[in-house]
């Protein structure tokens, strides 16, 4: 393969606000006396806030009008806005600069490819916001992940084809999601809930020298 990029997802990649999300998400389930454990919240990671509320309530057979669960979407992201405007480089997960840096010194593009309507916002609080090519986000797309199409804006963004592009995810929608776009899939996180991935490492660091040298030369 004589040229690849790479496609980021943000939460849970990039930063730890997977953990700000699950919070938010939780609080909300007990005011609506649903019961939400780290294994429903496993669902919730790479889907849209509102896809997000409908797994919620699903979880909790609860049923609300839809006036009520725009007020909870408008909630929800306030009170995660509360998080992310705390946050800093320190938020940075580990592994991700030293990776940033070696795609760089390998003329390897990458962009990123999120979910979520506040991604420029969080990488502009970590000052990341200038180190991607392009931004594709949930302001980008009009179908969240599974479905490809966020990342296979990102492969336009690239110039590249998709089965050139390698994603980096959390999330079991962005593993499908990846897979679906025929392209190669890294699950970044627990190899057993993210076992459709094409490779699978417990968190950036771990990405050995020559993964991007043995993709090229393949
Ligand atoms: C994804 C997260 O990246 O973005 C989801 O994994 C989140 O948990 C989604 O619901 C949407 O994010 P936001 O910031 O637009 O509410
Ligand atoms: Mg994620």
């Amino acid at each position: 393969m004589n040229k690849i990029g790479v496609v980021f997802d943000l939460d849970g990649v990039i930063v730890d606000t997977a953990k700000y999300h699950f919070l938010v998400w939780k609080n909300l389930a007990n005011t609506l006396n649903i019961e939400f454990t780290e294994a429903h919240n496993e669902l919730l990671k790479g889907v849209s806030r509102v896809r997000s509320l409908e797994i919620l309530l699903n979880i909790g057979n609860v049923t609300l009008p839809e006036d009520t669960k725009q007020d909870i979407l408008i909630k929800k992201n306030e009170d995660y806005l509360e998080y992310i405007k705390e946050m800093n480089a320190d938020e940075i997960l580990p592994g991700v600069n030293k990776l940033l840096n070696e795609l760089d010194n390998k003329n390897i593009e990458y962009v990123l490819g999120s979910a979520s309507k506040n991604a420029p916002l969080i990488l502009k609080q970590v000052g990341l916001l200038h180190r991607f090519k392009a931004i594709v986000d949930g302001n980008s797309v009009s179908k969240a992940k599974p479905d490809p199409e966020v990342f296979l804006i990102g492969a336009e963004k690239l110039n590249l084809k998709p089965e050139c592009c390698i994603v980096f995810e959390d999330a079991i929608a962005g593993i499908e999601a990846a897979n679906a776009a025929n392209m190669m899939s890294v699950g970044v996180g627990d190899e057993e809930t993210l076992s459709e991935a094409n490779f699978n490492f417990n968190n950036l660091t771990e990405i050995p020298t020559h993964f991007f040298d043995e993709i090229i030369s393949e």
